[in-house]
Order: C-alpha cells, then sequence, then structure tokens
C-alpha cells in the first residue's frame, strides 16, 4: 500500500511553475542567463520551468553526491558532474527541487561564487523552512513547506517517486541499509 498524501497537485505546480518563469523573465531581461539544474532531482523542475522562460537562456547541470537511502543531509557535498559551462560574466540562476537544511545549496553559491559570474542566484520548487541549518537567500521558491519528506515531481526516497506528476508527502520514510 503507498503510504503518501497529495500535498501538491499537478495542476498547482504547473500555475506556479508559470508564475515563477514569468517573474525569471521579468528579472533577467537584457542579462545573460545560464540555469544551472541540480540533478537529479531538478530535473522536472527545470525542464518545465525553462519552457516559461520567454529569454535566451543557457541550460547546464550539475550532479553533488545524493544523500543515498538516507533523508538527511552528510553536510558536506562532493561533485560528481560539473557544468561544462563558462559562467564568467553570466547571470546564473541555480535551480534546486528542495532546500531542506540549505548546506547543498549554501556550498554550491561558494562554489559557482568563486566563477565570477556577473549574478548568482537561487531558484528552488520547494522551500522546506523546518530543518534549515544554514543562513542560505533563496531567491525564487515556489513553495513553502514547512515539514515532511517530499516524493514526486522529481523528488526522490531512495531513488524512487520521481516519476509522479505531483508531490506527495511519504508518511513513513524507513532509512534503508
Ligand atoms: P540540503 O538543503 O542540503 O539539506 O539538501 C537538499 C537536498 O536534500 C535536496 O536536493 C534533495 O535531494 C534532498 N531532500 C531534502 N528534503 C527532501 C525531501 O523532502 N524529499 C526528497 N529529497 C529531499
Ligand atoms: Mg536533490
Amino acid at each position: 500500500m503507498d503510504d503518501k498524501e497529495l500535498i501538491i497537485s499537478e495542476a498547482d505546480i504547473r500555475q506556479r511553475v508559470k508564475e515563477l518563469g514569468a517573474a525569471i523573465s521579468r528579472d533577467y531581461a537584457g542579462k545573460q542567463l545560464v540555469m544551472v539544474g541540480i540533478l537529479n532531482g531538478a530535473f522536472i523542475f527545470i525542464a518545465d520551468l525553462a519552457r516559461e522562460i520567454s529569454l535566451p537562456v543557457e541550460i547546464d547541470f550539475v550532479r553533488v553526491a545524493s544523500y543515498g537511502a538516507q533523508t538527511f543531509s552528510s553536510g558536506s557535498i562532493a561533485f560528481t558532474k560539473d557544468i561544462e559551462l563558462d559562467i564568467t560574466g553570466k547571470d546564473v540562476l541555480l535551480v534546486e527541487d528542495i532546500v531542506d537544511t540549505g548546506r547543498t545549496l549554501l556550498r554550491l553559491k561558494e562554489i559557482f561564487g568563486g566563477r565570477n559570474p556577473r549574478s548568482l542566484k537561487i531558484c528552488t520548487l520547494i522551500n522546506k523552512t523546518e530543518r534549515r541549518e544554514a543562513e542560505v537567500h533563496i531567491d525564487y521558491h515556489g513553495f513553502d513547506i514547512d515539514h515532511g519528506f517530499l516524493v514526486g515531481y522529481g523528488l526522490d526516497y531512495a531513488e524512487q517517486h520521481r516519476h509522479y506528476p505531483a508531490i506527495y508527502h511519504l508518511r513513513n520514510p524507513k532509512p534503508q541499509a
């Protein structure tokens, strides 16, 4: 039996992604926008968000080591894939699925900030505030969710559930060996 509860419907996600795309298109007019998706979780969000951007945009991806089957952050991150684009002088927007402790994005901001972009901002679909540890400024977010473990629309638990078109609260995620 599926132990999950619908939190954000497909229609609500679509509407909010449209709004984010419109805001980003307005804010980045005349700039050199580079969207950097954080794999694997952001793959669906960035695909939908990019199609709501009405400006020239370059798109690349970074992958950081995942949490594996666990539901907490180790506090440090490791790149398993870097971007290929040169972001010097460009306006970089990091696109994430969910910000939880904030540690991943804080570290990514430090790393990307050292590459001399003209600007560096963060867009996350979900801003989960309950376990925030790192002071990281979120420039755009789709939804504020205070707690719970979420799956679907790119978000996984142990690499499962990413393909759902909506977002669900997984009631009892058990750490796996
Ligand atoms: P943090 O902000 O450094 O703690 O880590 C954020 C990352 O943890 C996200 O990119 C997700 O991969 C993962 N994560 C955090 N909370 C959830 C959740 O509720 N569902 C699925 N993945 C999550
Ligand atoms: Mg992720």
